[in-house]
C-alpha cells in the first residue's frame, strides 16, 4: 500500500521519493505516481518535484491512516462524532474494543527537550512527523502515569492518533466547584506523584484539567516532559511554570493564596 510507504519513509524524507514507496510497497513506479497524484487530489498527500517526484502526508490523510491502522489492528470498530476541535488536535467520539472512547489526531508537534539531539534538524522533518511524536509523546506520558495518576487509560496509539478512555466529565474552567482548596491540594499532590514517576506535565492550566463530581483528571500530555529523557534543571523550570498557572488560576477564581515557593518545598 502506497500510503505504508510514505509512513514508514517519513522520518527519513521530508517527501518521500516515489522509488522508495515503490520499492516498499512492490507497487510499480508508475502507479504509485498516479495514486499519489489521486491521493493529492483528496487532499490526503501533498506531492511535491524536486529533484525528484515525492509524497508527504496532510493532516487529514495522515489522520485518516492512523484511523485505518487502529481500525487494521481490530482497536477501533466504529467512529462517531467529533467531538472538539482545538489549535492542537481534533478530538472524535469512537467505539472501540474497550467499547466507548475517544480518538485524538495530533495537529501540531512541540520542540523537544530530549537531551539526545534527534538524528536530523527540523528543517528536514516534514511537519506531519512532529504530530506523529507528539501523538506517541502523549501516549508514552499516559501508560507511565495510568494507575498511579489520575488520567484517561491509554488503549492505544498510530501516527498521530491517540486512542483513550472517554472521561464524561468537563474542563475546570467551565465548572464553579463547591471545595475548591481540596481540590487545589488534590491537584497539587497528583503533580507532586508525577514528578515521582517522572513525568512533568508542560501545559498544564484549568483547559487541561476535567471535573465532575466523582473525580478530577489529567490531560492532553503532548508536551509531557520524561526526567530520563530530559535536564532536571529544564524539567523544573517546567514544572514550576505549570504548577503557577493552577496557583494563578486558583487565585484568581476563588480566592485561594497559595505561594508557589512554599509548594515547592514538600
Ligand atoms: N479522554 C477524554 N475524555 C473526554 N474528553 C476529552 C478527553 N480528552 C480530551 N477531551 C476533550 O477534548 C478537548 C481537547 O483535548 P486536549 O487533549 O486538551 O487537546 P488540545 O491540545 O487540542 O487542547 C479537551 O478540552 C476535552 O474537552
Ligand atoms: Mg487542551
Amino acid at each position: 500500500m502506497v500510503m505504508d510507504g510514505i509512513f514508514k519513509n517519513m522520518w527519513d524524507y521530508k517527501f518521500v521519493p516515489v522509488e522508495i514507496i515503490s520499492r516498499d510497497s512492490g507497487v510499480d513506479a508508475r502507479k504509485v505516481e498516479d495514486i499519489l497524484r489521486y491521493l493529492s487530489d483528496e487532499d490526503m498527500v501533498e506531492v511535491k518535484k524536486t529533484e525528484y517526484l515525492g509524497g508527504a502526508f496532510t493532516f487529514f490523510g495522515l489522520s485518516l491512516y492512523s484511523l485505518h491502522r487502529l481500525v487494521r489492528k481490530d482497536y477501533v470498530t466504529m467512529i462517531g462524532e467529533r467531538m472538539g476541535e482545538g489549535k492542537e488536535s481534533v478530538i472524535y467520539n469512537c467505539i472501540s474494543r474497550w467499547g466507548e472512547a475517544i480518538l485524538k489526531f495530533h495537529k501540531v508537534g512541540h520542540v523537544s527537550f530530549k537531551r539526545v539531539r534527534e538524528k536530523r534538524d527540523y528543517g528536514s522533518l516534514h511537519h506531519t512527523v512532529l504530530m506523529v511524536r507528539s501523538a506517541r509523546n502523549e501516549f508514552k506520558a499516559l501508560k507511565k502515569l495510568y494507575g498511579r495518576v489520575s488520567v484517561p487509560k491509554p488503549y492505544g496509539w498510530e501516527g498521530n492518533a491517540v486512542l483513550m478512555e472517554l472521561i464524561d466529565a468537563r474542563e475546570l474552567y467551565k465548572v464553579r466547584i463547591e471545595n475548591p482548596r481540596d481540590v487545589l491540594n488534590y491537584i497539587v499532590e497528583e503533580i507532586e506523584e508525577m514528578w515521582r514517576i517522572g513525568v512533568v506535565h508542560g501545559d498544564l492550566s484549568q483547559f487541561n484539567i476535567l471535573v465532575n463530581p466523582d473525580g478530577i483528571w489529567f490531560i492532553d500530555f503532548p508536551q509531557a516532559l520524561d526526567l530520563d529523557e530530559v535536564d532536571v534543571e529544564i524539567a523544573k523550570d517546567v514544572l514550576k511554570r505549570d504548577l503557577s498557572n493552577i496557583l494563578k488560576y486558583f487565585k484568581k477564581t476563588y480566592n485561594i493564596d497559595v505561594n508557589l515557593e512554599d509548594v515547592l518545598k514538600n
